[in-house]
């Protein structure tokens, strides 16, 4: 023994480097390999991660979805394309990657994302059912796929305008012309949400699949930031994934790392914000894998918060 502490590589075995084998020959696992498949990647040590990205490389590229996920082609993991390609649950028509984009498709964290989306979609019917001219401000707005659905589907007579942010402008790009039929509704900034100054007032502030990339602190200086931009009785809604994430160590494979937090992460960091906890509750779409922050100003919490 030299004195060093012994690092123990299980490394794969035998029989699941096959088994990646076989599933790269036929074009992903089909439904009965799931529970296998995700047995192997649930149990990969850290130090075996690199060898198993190497047993699927030849997927690990920009046509398949969860290639995309790694290779980042926008820099950074849930850029709007992929997550607009989760919305319309595309799948590659090339043998190669077919079955892997339908097993991304599968995830349970898939399924919760468009999940979310309904929710916003429900939310902002209701929100033009109690309020006329509702103003809408998106933090991190990417495709603006859930404005889309909500403005297409939307019969009633009150509108509601939004302003949406993003520091992306492929994003921007995209959801303008996405939403080209709905000029006048809606307003794009090219902006990092950190940075954004308003002095407008929002009956609701929605984001989704941003907070969960920030750290506590930058969640905290945010919910300050904009607490003071909603209309009194107005609502700010935040998604974070869920620690019950079953999705969350395939996602931390292919290099997509999330904050995931508990409700009482979310609770403490209202708190740490000075936000009194009558006005924050919590919610959650069907599969309770997207939580929602949410924080409602009534007449008592009109002091601004500095
Ligand atoms: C995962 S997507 C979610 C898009 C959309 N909210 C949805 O749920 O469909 C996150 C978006 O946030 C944007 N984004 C990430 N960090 C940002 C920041 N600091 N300021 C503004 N936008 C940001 C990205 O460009 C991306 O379009």
């Amino acid at each position: 023994m030299n004195g060093y502490p012994l690092i123990l590589k299980k490394g794969l075995t035998e029989k699941e480097t096959e088994f990646l084998k076989y599933l790269i020959a036929k074009g992903g696992p089909e439904l009965q390999d799931y529970k296998e498949f995700t047995s192997i990647v649930d149990n990969l040590e850290h130090t075996d991660v690199e060898e198993f990205r190497e047993n699927i490389v030849t997927i690990l590229n920009k046509n398949s979805l969860i290639g995309h996920a790694f290779v980042k082609p926008f820099g950074y993991p849930g850029d709007f394309n992929l997550i607009y390609k989760i919305y319309q649950f595309d799948v590659s028509e090339d043998p190669r990657y077919t079955n892997w984009d339908i097993f991304f498709q599968n995830q349970p964290a898939a399924n919760a994302v468009r999940n979310r989306k309904n929710f916003f979609v429900e939310y902002c019917k209701n929100l033009a059912l109690r309020k006329e001219n509702a103003k809408v401000l998106i933090l991190g707005s990417g495709p603006a796929e859930d404005v889309n659905e909500f403005l297409t589907s939307y019969s009633g007579d009150n509108t509601i305008s939004f302003e949406l942010i993003d520091f992306d402008q492929c994003a921007i790009n995209f959801s303008m012309k996405k939403n080209e039929n709905f000029n006048g509704q809606i307003t794009y900034n090219k902006i990092n949400a950190l940075r954004f100054n308003s002095y407008k007032l929002y009956d609701l502030i929605w984001s989704a699949g941003l907070f969960d990339y920030f750290k506590d602190k930058h969640f905290t200086f945010l919910i300050r930031k904009y607490f003071n931009c909603i209309t009194e009785d107005g609502e700010m809604v935040i998604s974070n994934f869920s620690t019950k994430n079953p999705t969350r160590r395939f996602m931390e494979v292919i290099d997509w790392n999330l904050n995931h937090r508990t409700e009482s992460d979310l609770f403490r960091i209202a708190s740490d914000a000075n936000i009194d906890k009558e006005m924050v509750s919590a919610e959650k779409e069907p599969l309770g894998i997207n939580l929602f922050l949410k924080i409602k100003k009534t007449s008592k919490s009109l002091i601004p918060i500095t």
